[in-house]
């Protein structure tokens, strides 16, 4: 039997970075694919390598998850996350107010196996259980995140149309998929929100056998289309990994104009990653050679 092929592959989000910040993003979504590939390394589980590169990204300022995440209507910081394996293992969090880390809060529900998805106060209580609690809002909002929601509010900026999440997908020395995905959605959104991230087929997907997915963009276009689960869908019927995340990718601008983009990884370690969108930067590490762009 084959050895399965250790990879990671990470995403920074779908949507229109500018120029400058492109090269911060690719580097920030290097570091987290790095920071997975350790893991799986010396014979950690994927689960654990998709926290572990998830948690780097929400730490990096440039990206809309964890320190960094967008405010909504009301100037608050509202995440969503989930975490799941390739049995069907599930946790997620959605509306969780003010936290850094969701995907760890996510990655405990999983482990507790009682529910899949808690959301806002009751989401809140458990990461308290957990013994992880919200940030200050100081600590936790950029002044990007801020400036952005001030211009939205005067009305010289658009609501933005993408979610810009961060995600990442694994497969480990057992042949194990995971997925993980962090936002902190549409920036203006209305309080109570839930995006595509935290919904599984929608912005998180993974299966034995098949594959592993994480969506980035427009949540509710995301939502509507089951966008990862399309994507594992194309995998089980035999289409290689880029074809199935580019088909996917035109199926979200076709059925319902929606913009955004996904990464996968197939049972044998391929990976996948196509956007409709300006940019979306990404990076992979794969049987030991990294590759990345944006
Ligand atoms: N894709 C992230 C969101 O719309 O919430």
């Amino acid at each position: 039997m084959l050895l399965p092929m250790l990879t990671v592959i990470v995403h920074g989000g779908a949507g229109s970075v500018d120029g400058e910040r492109l090269p911060r993003c690719r580097s920030g979504c290097e570091q987290a694919a790095a920071a997975g590939w350790g893991v799986l390394e010396r014979g950690g589980s994927a689960l654990e390598a998709v926290e572990t590169a998830v948690r780097v990204l929400e730490d990096n300022p440039e990206f809309n998850a964890g320190y960094g995440a967008v405010l909504n209507r009301a100037g608050e910081i509202e995440v969503d996350a989930a975490i799941a394996d390739g049995e069907l293992r599930i946790g997620a969090v959605a509306a969780l107010p003010w936290v850094r880390h969701p995907i760890s809060v996510a990655r405990r529900l999983l482990e507790r196996g009682e529910h899949v998805l808690l959301a806002g106060a009751g989401a809140l209580a458990f990461a308290r259980e957990c013994g992880i609690e919200p940030d200050p809002p100081e600590q936790l909002t950029t002044e990007r995140a801020r400036t952005r929601w001030e211009k939205e509010r005067a009305g010289a900026l658009p609501p933005s149309g993408t979610g810009d999440t961060v995600g990442a997908c694994a497969l480990d020395c057992k042949g194990r998929l995971a997925v993980a995905t962090s936002t902190g959605g549409l920036s203006g959104k209305q309080p109570g929100r839930v995006g595509d991230s935290p919904l599984f087929g929608a912005g998180s997907y993974a299966e034995k056998n098949f594959g592993a997915a994480s969506a980035t963009g427009h949540g509710e276009s995301i939502i509507r289309v089951l966008m990862t689960r399309s994507a594992i869908d194309r995998l089980r019927a035999g289409s290689a990994a880029m074809t199935a995340a580019a088909a996917t990718v035109a199926e979200l601008g076709e059925r319902v104009a929606g913009e955004g983009g996904i990464i996968l990884i197939d049972r044998h370690g391929a990976i996948g990653h196509a956007r409709n969108t300006a940019s979306m930067p990404w990076a992979a590490i794969s049987a030991g050679l990294p590759s990345s762009g944006t």
